[in-house]
């Protein structure tokens, strides 16, 4: 049984839950409560000029908070809900609070499909503020243990809704002037956003300008040593392979050579061998549709 009561309460009291999402699990505040925000810097030990996404539980509640130009509906009608973020010029009646958007007029919007988290986002009935619920620079969690490995007795409630089902956190996309812009990869890949609004930009590297913490270089890092695109690992690394398995290998990403189901497997993986071993090599995988995410996030990982 869920604690969706327990869960409100908390919510409505300024206090943060852990949240599962279909992507990676949240650590949950009232998004229109500046306090509440802090509380998910403070606990996260995050930068304060990254902004956070807010999730919502209808077209209705999004469309209160931003400005959705054509091509941002037709996007929302082919992704949400689901795993895909969309920033948005604010609109006029936006409640949530500054330091969610880290004082920019731009507002970052997701629809998430996970059946708990629609469930408390709807109860609540106002926008939840939610990063991946890790400490800032750390693996996103996959599970509610991992939420409570991470924090420990200072997030009192983690709804469990399972092993997240992707994994990996949502494509974010700017739709600004009308002009679609990707800032950060996910299982929804660029391809698959063109096919809805034709060709998009892209800005995924600038850490000079980080509108993404998801683009800042180091990120999603463990504290093992990370070595990429690897065929023989060394006597004292950890092989995460992506395929069969054979005797080098630690443990596969996905034995049947399945990019999702690498996606879904990558964090709790790399958390799993973080707790044993110094240094962990990775097999070479494939760039293809989500492949695409998962070296971006290998990529930033490894620095
Ligand atoms: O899958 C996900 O998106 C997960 C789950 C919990 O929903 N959340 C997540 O949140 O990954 P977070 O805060 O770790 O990443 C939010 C991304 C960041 O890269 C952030 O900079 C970007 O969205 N973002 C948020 N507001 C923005 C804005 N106004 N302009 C540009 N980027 C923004
Ligand atoms: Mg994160």
């Amino acid at each position: 049984m869920t604690n969706y009561t327990a869960a409100i309460e908390l919510l409505s009291a300024g206090e943060l839950i852990g949240l599962p999402t279909e992507t990676v699990y949240g650590l949950a505040a009232d998004a229109t409560n500046a306090d509440a925000v802090a509380k998910i810097f403070a606990l996260k030990n995050r930068p304060q000029f990254n902004p956070l996404i807010a999730h919502v539980s209808s077209m209705d509640m999004a469309s209160a908070q931003a400005e959705f130009s054509g091509k941002a509906q037709q996007l929302a009608e082919a992704f949400w809900p689901g795993p895909f973020t969309m920033v948005l010029p604010k609109s006029a009646s936006n409640t949530i609070c500054d330091l969610a958007r880290a004082g920019l007029d731009t507002q970052a919007l997701r629809f998430p499909a996970h059946p708990v988290a629609q469930e408390v986002i709807a109860a609540f009935g106002k926008p939840i503020a939610a990063p991946s619920a890790n400490i800032s620079g750390h693996v996103s969690p996959t599970s509610a243990q991992h939420v409570k490995d991470e924090f420990g007795a200072n997030l009192s409630l983690v709804l469990d809704g399972g092993n997240a089902r992707i994994g990996l956190e949502s494509t974010v996309v700017a739709v600004l002037s009308d002009e679609v812009t990707l800032l950060r990869p996910g299982s929804i890949s660029k391809d698959d956003v063109e096919a809805v609004v034709g060709k998009i930009g892209s800005s995924l590297h600038d850490d000079n300008a980080p509108k993404s913490p998801g683009m800042l270089s180091r990120h999603y890092s463990p504290k093992a040593r990370l070595r990429l695109n690897v065929t023989s690992p060394e006597a004292d690394e950890a092989y995460v392979g992506f395929g069969p398995v054979t005797a080098k290998t630690t443990l596969s990403l996905s034995e049947t050579g399945d990019l999702t189901e690498a996606a879904s497997n990558l964090y709790a993986m790399i958390r799993k061998l973080d707790h044993s071993y110094d240094a962990i090599a990775i097999a070479p995988i494939p760039e293809d549709g989500i492949g695409a995410a998962i070296n971006d996030r290998l990529r930033r990982a490894a620095l």
